[in-house]
């Protein structure tokens, strides 16, 4: 990565490891996630998710679309047998499955622990997101992201994301309305 190294590497000999999830990451994404919402991150998830909602989600994923994790790499033997631990993951999807016009337009979300921040794993899922996403024919990234969160929308913009427009009190939390900001980039 382009780092100038201050993010390490995240090939062979570094401290985490960018692989495709899968179903058995369920429960570390739910911990992942909730941690995140918890925490009070202005993100567009309220609640928390049990550790079946969150299979249910992945398992309902729309084959074109996916998720990546990055997990931290563990010390010793143990670690192979032990429960997935997900510092950071990233999903997308189909805009709009069933209609073809959108077809080629993906929505993502990122979570990253708060403790693992600004270390360029947000960067490293998105290197990888795009390059599957293109595989499997997206050509654009839409999503959204709530007004106030203002790290999430200098991370997209640092990837390239422009602003496409803003739904004003569009997210309503607890009862307060958030404009949510519409961002998107060519892939
Ligand atoms: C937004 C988020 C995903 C960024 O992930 P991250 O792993 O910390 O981002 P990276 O370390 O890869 O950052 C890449 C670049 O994005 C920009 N960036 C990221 N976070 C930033 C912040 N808080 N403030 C300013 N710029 C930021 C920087 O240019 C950064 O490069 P640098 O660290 O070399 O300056 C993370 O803060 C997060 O998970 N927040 C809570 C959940 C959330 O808001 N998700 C997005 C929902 S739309």
């Amino acid at each position: 990565m382009g780092d100038g190294g201050r993010h390490g590497s995240h090939g062979e000999d570094a401290p985490v490891r960018v692989r495709e999830g899968t179903i058995d990451d369920a429960a570390a994404m739910a911990r992942l996630i909730n941690g995140v919402i918890a925490e009070g991150a202005p993100v567009l998830l309220t609640g928390s998710f049990s550790n079946d909602e969150e299979r249910d989600f992945l398992a309902t994923l729309s084959p074109r679309g996916g998720f990546h994790v990055v997990e931290p790499r563990a010390p010793g033997a143990a670690a192979a047998e032990a429960a997935p631990v997900i510092v950071a993951a990233q999903v997308f999807a189909p805009y709009a499955a069933g209609m073809p016009v959108h077809d080629h337009v993906a929505v993502m979300g990122t979570w990253v622990d708060a403790a693992w921040r600004r270390r360029g794993l947000g960067r490293a899922l998105w290197e990888r997101t795009a390059a599957v996403a293109r595989e499997r024919g997206f050509t654009r990234v839409f999503t959204d992201v709530r007004a106030d969160n203002s790290a999430s929308l200098a991370f997209h913009r640092t990837l390239g994301f422009t602003v496409a427009g803003v739904a004003r009190g569009q997210a309503v939390v607890e009862g307060r309305a958030y404009d949510v900001v519409f961002i998107e980039r060519g892939l």
